[in-house]
This record gives C-alpha cells, structure tokens and sequence, in this order.
C-alpha cells in the first residue's frame, strides 16, 4: 500500500457511519439522474461496478434496476456498512469487494456499467484508474462518474483545492468539466452527457466529518475570508464558512 493509500484509509476507514447517515451523500439530484440513464440504457440483467464506493449510496440507487452491482472500496468498514445497509434495504444482489481503483481485480469487459461517486477526487492515479475502468466495461458499455466539479476559474480552483487538502488530507484533485472530457477521452470513453448541480456544503458538517483538526479549520476559514471577492462570490461562501460548489455527473460509452 502506498503512504498515499495509507492516508485514504486512515482518513475513510473509522467515517463509515458517517458517511451513511451524510445528507450530500445520501441524496441528491444526481443519484436520482443516474438511476434514470442508467434504467433507459441498461437491460435488468445489468451488472454494474460502483468504484469507491463508500458507504453505498451509488450502488444502493442503481441495484433495484440491475441484476448485480459489485461495490468496491479501498476500507474494510466501509464494505462492511455497505454489506449490513444492503441487508436491511433487501438489496440481495450488492456484493462487495475490497481493492484499489487502479488495480481493478476482475477479468477483462466483465461489466455493462462502470461507476464512480464522490471518489475520483482522492485517485492520485486518475488515468491508470479510468484506463481499469475501460478495461473491465464491455465495448458499448457505459461509465458514470459523478464527482464535485472544480471550476474552470484558476483562482477559484486554486482556492477550493487548498480548501478541501486543510479539511482532508487524502484529497488530491477535484477536475473540471474540461479536464474530465480529455481524461474520459484518453481512456476510451465517448461522452455523452454532462449535468451539474449546486451542491451546498454546511461548513461544520463538512469538517467534522472529516475530523479536520482545529488548527486546519481555522486555517481554512481565514483563507475565506482573505479571499478576494471573486472567489467568495465564485464560491458563494457564507459567513459561517458554508460554500457551495457543484456536483457534475458525465455519462459516457465505452468506445
Ligand atoms: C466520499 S467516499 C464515497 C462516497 C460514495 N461513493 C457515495 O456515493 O456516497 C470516498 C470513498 O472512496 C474510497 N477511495 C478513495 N480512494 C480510493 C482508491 N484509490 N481505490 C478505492 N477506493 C478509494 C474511500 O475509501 C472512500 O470510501
């Protein structure tokens, strides 16, 4: 495991309650969009592998739609939350699986769908991950990924980046739309759709549920308030440190 991976799971592994219970996790505009296209494109026979998944969210949304969905995730509890969730959502057809997003333990065009929500950001291998992805979807296939979107704006980017690595040491980069099409498109992806959300993130909920440790916290809220005010309108920070950003989802074909 690398320091970088370490760092993941120390970060994600004691957070799977957390995550469960989360309100940007478990709902959202974007779970319901996925579900439709995947529903409209897929047969019920599908399977699907949902990449970093968490406390389940993804996969708890699609499943009733699909005959199978692997979810897969670098944490031991988070794969155990997903397990005992499913159980008690009657989810039967949710297995789980416990590896790296750049090292995909299945055989070659295996799946109809390859997913990923709210991951990507901590991949510091995006390409290798994505080239995975590509491998194990069938030709036609489809990927959904769907990850808070950085904005095309350096400034404003380079703020958010340095918000998120105070508040989450595991963070590595949030893409935006642009990046995303070249990297979807470098790994053999054809896009299909693009859609973005505003999503609201309630600072002390934010933080806690990443236990940032105080000195960050307060690092992080003088940085928005020194922040120029393009940045504080890019970002539409409130004074209690409450931002809002957007969630993108890109659906896309394997080619
Ligand atoms: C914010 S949570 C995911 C939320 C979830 N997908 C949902 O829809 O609510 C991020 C997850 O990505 C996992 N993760 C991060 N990097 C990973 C990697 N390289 N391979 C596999 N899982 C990874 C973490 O362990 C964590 O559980």
């Amino acid at each position: 495991m690398s320091s970088h991976q370490q760092t993941v799971h120390d970060q994600f592994d004691p957070q799977a309650t957390a995550y469960l219970h989360s309100a940007v996790h478990a709902h959202g505009p974007d779970l319901q969009r996925a579900r439709q296209l995947v529903e409209a494109a897929l047969p019920r026979t599908g399977h699907a592998l949902d990449v970093g998944c968490g406390a389940g969210h993804l996969s708890f949304a699609l499943a009733p739609v699909l005959e199978r969905v692997v979810a897969l995730d670098a944490s031991e509890s988070m794969l155990a939350t997903v397990q005992s969730a499913a159980i008690e959502r009657g989810l039967a057809t949710i297995g789980t699986r416990r590896a790296a997003a750049e090292a995909l333990p299945f055989a070659d065009a295996g799946f109809d769908l390859v997913a990923s929500r709210y991951s990507a950001h901590h991949w510091t291998r995006l390409d290798a991950a994505l080239a995975q992805m590509r491998r194990v979807v069938r030709p036609g296939g489809h990927a959904l990924i769907i990850d808070l979107e950085a904005p095309e704006d350096a400034l404003a980017d380079t703020h958010l980046q340095a918000m998120e690595l105070l508040r989450d040491r595991s963070h590595v980069r949030n893409r935006s739309h642009r990046e995303w099409q070249a990297l979807l498109a470098a790994a053999g992806f054809e896009l299909i759709e693009h859609m973005r959300w505003p999503t609201r993130l309630e600072f002390a909920d934010w933080v806690g549920r990443m236990r940032t440790p105080a000195q960050n916290v307060s690092m992080i809220r003088r940085m928005q308030t020194e922040a120029p005010a393009e940045v504080r309108d890019a970002l539409a920070i409130e004074a209690d440190g409450s931002f809002t950003v957007h969630t993108g989802l890109w659906w896309a074909r394997a080619a």
